[in-house]
């Protein structure tokens, strides 16, 4: 059973795209891996990888690059383009990926913009990775998380998940959340403050399923009032603010210490994507509880079962973009990938609304465009 009506199975923009099944068995090949890695450590001979970071990264560009180098293929790339790629002398995305994905048999994607890896798996001769794109989706993160979540509680449904800090800006939350609603009774009890509340996009999904959710702007009420399985720690998402006055009247207001844990459910999980700024003080490191730096290791067998997956098939020749091609309409969002690269066929996904039919971009999904 298919999710999403993405059909392309090389790709990996939105992990909605595959079947839950799908991830499943992704699972299960990580957790294979992480037991007998010698098995796998020459899967990619002769294979390479090519990483493209628009945006800084430590954990999702390394472990991208030691679970290449594990299975036995090479990596290139760039991580500041800045300094060292043709971006800094003003090359469009679709140069860069079209002459990366020549020289690789996947190309793994993080950019500043919503809807660039989408953008980019347009124009790409081999698959593309979704590392994260713009304050959007970053769904290699969220298989993380699914992994660390099934390994340690041995379910992935049935589970009361809190989600704290930038629910607004944060991709990771963003795709864990659309993840977890696709297994079965799992709750979800977003905290955040009024402005850094979920955004439309992502709570429809969750009504979609008839997921059970509550928003609440408190740490001690949430620990209070529901039974958490799990705890999902976010940063502020700095870079997404218009202004630093903006951020700082968001930073700090959720910050979790042993004096909260103690009234945190005993057998609670505390993740967190990392980098961690000031949300989790360091004590907490300490607590049996606190699964982060694990998490963060588990990523690594995830990506490595991932690239093991989508190496080893052809390239499909099914259609990336999927919308409809409408020349007369244009996405509002000022972060959408298609403002910047104006070159993109300009695509729209329909739905219908009470007052008529509602246009949403294809690549950014968040903004809606009215006729
Ligand atoms: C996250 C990201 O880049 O979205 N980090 C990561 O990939 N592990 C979270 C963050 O930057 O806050």
């Amino acid at each position: 059973m298919m999710n999403e009506i993405y059909e392309n199975y090389n790709h990996l923009i939105d992990l909605n795209q595959y079947s839950v099944e799908q991830w499943d068995d992704m699972l299960r090949l990580a957790a294979d891996i992480k037991r007998n890695p010698r098995i796998y450590e020459n899967s990619c001979i002769g294979k390479i990888m090519g990483t493209m970071f628009y945006e800084p990264s430590t954990r999702t560009q390394m472990s991208f690059q030691s679970a290449m180098l594990r299975l036995g293929g090479g990596t290139i790339g760039f991580v500041n383009p800045q300094t060292n790629s043709s971006v800094a002398k003003g090359e469009n995305l679709k140069d860069t990926t079209k002459v990366v994905s020549g020289y690789c048999d996947v190309v793994v994607l993080r950019h500043n913009l919503e809807g660039a890896a989408l953008a980019a798996a347009v124009n790409a001769d081999c698959p593309v990775i979704n590392a994260g794109d713009g304050g959007h989706l970053h769904p290699t993160q969220t298989l993380t998380d699914l992994m660390t979540l099934k390994e340690e509680t041995g379910s992935l449904s049935g589970l009361t998940v809190g989600l704290c800090g930038d629910l607004k800006n944060g991709r990771t939350v963003h795709s864990l959340i659309k993840a977890l609603s696709c297994y079965k009774n799992n709750k979800f009890v977003l905290i955040s403050t009024e402005s850094l509340r979920l955004p439309d996009y992502i709570q429809e999904p969750l009504k979609a399923k008839g997921a059970e959710y509550y928003e609440i702007s408190s740490l001690e009420d949430a620990f209070e009032e529901h039974a958490l399985d799990m705890l999902y720690m976010t940063r502020i998402q700095r870079e997404r603010f218009e202004n630093v006055w903006e951020y700082r009247s968001q930073a700090d207001k959720f910050i979790l210490d042993t004096e909260k844990m103690k009234k945190a459910p005993e057998k609670m999980l505390v993740l967190h994507p990392l980098p961690r700024v000031n949300e989790i003080a360091i004590e907490v490191d300490d607590d049996p509880r606190a699964l982060y730096f694990k998490q963060a290791n588990y990523g690594m067998y995830i990506r490595m079962a991932l690239i093991l997956q989508t190496i080893n098939y052809e390239l499909n020749n099914s259609p990336v973009l999927i919308g409809e091609l409408r020349d007369d309409l244009e996405c509002r969002n000022m972060k959408c990938i298609t403002r910047a690269e104006t070159y993109l066929p300009k695509s729209f996904k329909k739905s219908v609304g009470e007052s008529g039919d509602i246009y949403f971009c294809e690549y950014c999904e968040e903004s809606v465009v009215g006729i």
